[in-house]
């Protein structure tokens, strides 16, 4: 097929040479003596969702480029396109709209569980379990159409920033927020989380950071959202288990972990390469950079650092004024450098030193800060928008199934004795 081809010839660092000219380019043989750890470069099933050139540093949803959504389009359509596989007309992201709004809302059941988990925990384990606990209260539970699964995945994507908006507050002894019906799926979430309608400048902003990390092809969280349906459990369980996976510092967590880097460690520009000096000496990752797939620029980065850039030179001028305070920062304000710069810094200093390029928790840390999201809602904000690819990747794993298990070699020893406990 013709998508194929493109896809092999622009990204596919481990395809033989020679194959490229067949009519059916195919993987190099896998060499059985090998062991492909970490699955790097290992194609598990064909997709039509997410296209990733990751030479060139460009980024296609269904086939539009992501710049081209970002400037054009919001959350609500590029998750439609995810899911159904095309732009909706008119009226069907107005019934798509609607569905999202209708179904903002959560369980009183779940908002109790909200109510009762310890305080000091991340918002990320708080959504997991919640997520979780939303099947069972979802009327198609147990019907697996596909159709189904739409209604579930939609419910999901609209219940999410509720969950992250209602147990944030909760855990900081705020009043909750009750969703609005008349905000766009952007800034009904900031609503929400803030307690504050965002300007225009702040919800076209918010929604681009959404739109960016929609999704991402088979990213860790995907696959594992990939694997968990292809045992044909059901969607939440591949949406919670995908949260589960994002979690970690090398997935979504980067974000949270950049911008608390920024504040608590590096603060002022003359820090900055002295700091990654250092971690670099100590061995250390530094998060925000590098990246499985690209081996230059991350498009999403590339997008957003105008952005941030943008943002952050109005926060300069003191023309940003429309924003949530952030206490911490702005009791901190004047000891804290212009994130962006700061940000800049880093980049150039990575590129020269190690050639390794900012991914996109780089950037939209600095973002969702002066945005005046709170810090423990970075990694979650990533969940709340990736759950539009997830949905769209179950959806696609179900349609054509086959149970994801790979092998693992087995190194260990064979044959041993089995020594009684009263004798060991
Ligand atoms: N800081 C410093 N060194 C880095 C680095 C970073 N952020 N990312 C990669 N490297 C170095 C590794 O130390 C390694 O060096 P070595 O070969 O001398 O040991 C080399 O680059 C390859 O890195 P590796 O972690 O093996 O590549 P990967 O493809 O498995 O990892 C990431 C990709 C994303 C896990 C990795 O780049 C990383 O940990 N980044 C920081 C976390 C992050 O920002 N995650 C968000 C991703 S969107």
């Amino acid at each position: 097929m013709k998508q194929e081809i493109v896809k092999c010839e622009t990204t596919d660092l481990f395809v033989c040479e020679e194959e490229e000219e067949e009519e059916e380019p195919k993987m190099c043989e896998l060499d059985r003596a090998k062991t492909y750890k970490g699955l790097v470069g290992i194609y598990v099933d064909d997709s039509f969702i997410t296209f990733i050139d990751g030479v060139q540093g460009n980024l296609y949803y269904r086939g539009y480029p992501l710049i081209d959504l970002v400037k054009n389009s919001n959350f609500e359509e590029v998750a439609y396109l995810l899911i159904y596989g095309k732009l909706p007309s008119k009226s069907e992201l107005s019934k798509f709209n609607d569905e999202l709004i209708k179904e903002r809302n959560i369980p009183d059941n779940v908002l109790s569980i909200l109510k009762s988990y310890p305080r000091n925990t991340t918002r990320i384990e708080l959504l997991r379990t919640s997520v979780s606990a939303l099947s069972l209260y979802d009327p198609d539970d147990y019907v697996f159409t596909e159709e189904a699964n739409i209604r579930k995945g939609i419910r999901i994507i609209a219940k999410i920033p509720t969950v992250l908006a209602f147990s944030h507050r909760i855990q900081t002894n705020l009043p909750l927020i009750e969703p609005s019906e008349q905000l766009s799926h952007a800034a009904n979430y900031y609503y929400m989380m803030t307690g504050k309608e965002p300007s225009k400048e702040v919800e076209k902003a918010f929604d681009d950071v959404l739109i960016c990390h929609a999704d991402h092809s088979i990213n860790s969280s995907t696959f594992s959202c990939r694997v968990t349906v292809s045992t044909l459990s059901d969607i939440y369980s591949g949406i919670t288990s995908a949260i589960g996976t994002l979690r970690g510092p090398l997935h979504g967590g980067a974000n949270e972990r950049v911008i608390l880097a920024m504040l608590n460690e590096i603060k002022k520009k003359e820090n900055v390469i002295p700091w990654a000096k250092k971690k670099l000496e100590e061995k250390e990752k530094i998060m925000g950079f590098g990246h499985r797939v690209y081996s230059s620029w991350d498009p999403r980065a590339k997008i957003l650092r105008d952005l941030s850039k943008d943002l952050w030179n109005k926060w300069e001028k003191g023309e940003l004024i429309d924003k949530i305070p952030d206490p911490v920062h702005e009791y901190e304000h004047g000891e804290i450098g212009n994130i962006f710069e700061m940000t800049e810094m880093l980049t150039e200093y990575m590129i020269a030193t190690k050639r390794i390029y900012p991914n996109v928790d780089l950037y939209s840390a600095g973002i969702l800060h002066i945005l005046g999201i709170p810090t423990p809602l970075f990694t979650p904000l990533f969940a709340a928008s990736r759950s539009a690819g997830w949905v769209a990747h179950a959806i696609e794993q179900l349609s054509d199934n086959k149970l994801i298990r790979p092998r693992l070699r087995y190194i260990g020893e064979l044959d041993k004795n089995y020594v009684p406990l009263s004798e060991r």
